[in-house]
């Protein structure tokens, strides 16, 4: 689809990462890049911009993580696109090249507890990729799409049967 553009998914210092950074750093990949990205991206002609966000976002939050991850969509959506889709996934569960302790710590737990209660508490990567090209392909009417962990799955998993 012309003009629409897939937004790889930014940092996410989720779990105390020693080798994460700093908040600067964190603030600028994930909240000012993206959004000079949106704006560039509108520039260019996109219609349609995709953003991942995460469970729990919150401009107001006292939450760091969850502040600028709620910023972010609100600057996001002020660019104006004709759509704009927000996915807010919980935990990732994917597997990592580099050691990250804590998070695999994290999604050992999280992959257990989704076998009982699978849209819960994460959401596999294949998962949110699966229900962002859904998104794409067809957008709605809505300009704003906001979609939670559940809706998340829902979208994914009618894609993989549809045989996407
Ligand atoms: N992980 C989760 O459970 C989870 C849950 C909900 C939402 N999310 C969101 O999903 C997206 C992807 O998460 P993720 O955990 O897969 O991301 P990530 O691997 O931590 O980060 C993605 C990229 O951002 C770069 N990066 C991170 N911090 C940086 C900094 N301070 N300065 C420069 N570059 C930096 C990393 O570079 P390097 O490779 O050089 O480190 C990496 O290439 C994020 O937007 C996150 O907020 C994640």
């Amino acid at each position: 689809r012309e003009g629409v553009s897939l937004v790889p998914p930014p940092p996410a210092p989720c779990f105390a990462d020693p080798a994460f950074p700093s908040q600067d750093g964190f603030v600028r990949v994930d909240r000012d890049y993206v959004r000079q990205a949106a704006e560039l991206a509108r520039a260019g002609g996109c219609k349609h911009f995709v953003l991942q966000s995460s469970r729990g976002a919150n401009a107001q939050s006292r939450f760091l993580y969850l502040r600028v991850k709620g910023e972010v969509e609100n600057l996001v959506q002020a660019v104006g696109f004709d759509h704009c889709t927000i996915l807010r996934p919980a935990v990732l569960l994917c597997k990592r090249q580099e050691s990250r302790p804590m998070e695999w710590i994290a999604q050992q737990f999280f992959g257990a507890v989704a076998w009982v209660f699978p849209t819960a508490n994460s959401v596999p990567v294949e998962t949110v990729a699966r229900a962002m090209v859904a998104c794409v392909l067809q957008p709605g009417e809505k300009k704003v799409k906001l979609l939670e962990n559940r809706a998340i799955h829902e979208l994914g998993k009618a894609v993989r049967q549809q045989g996407t």
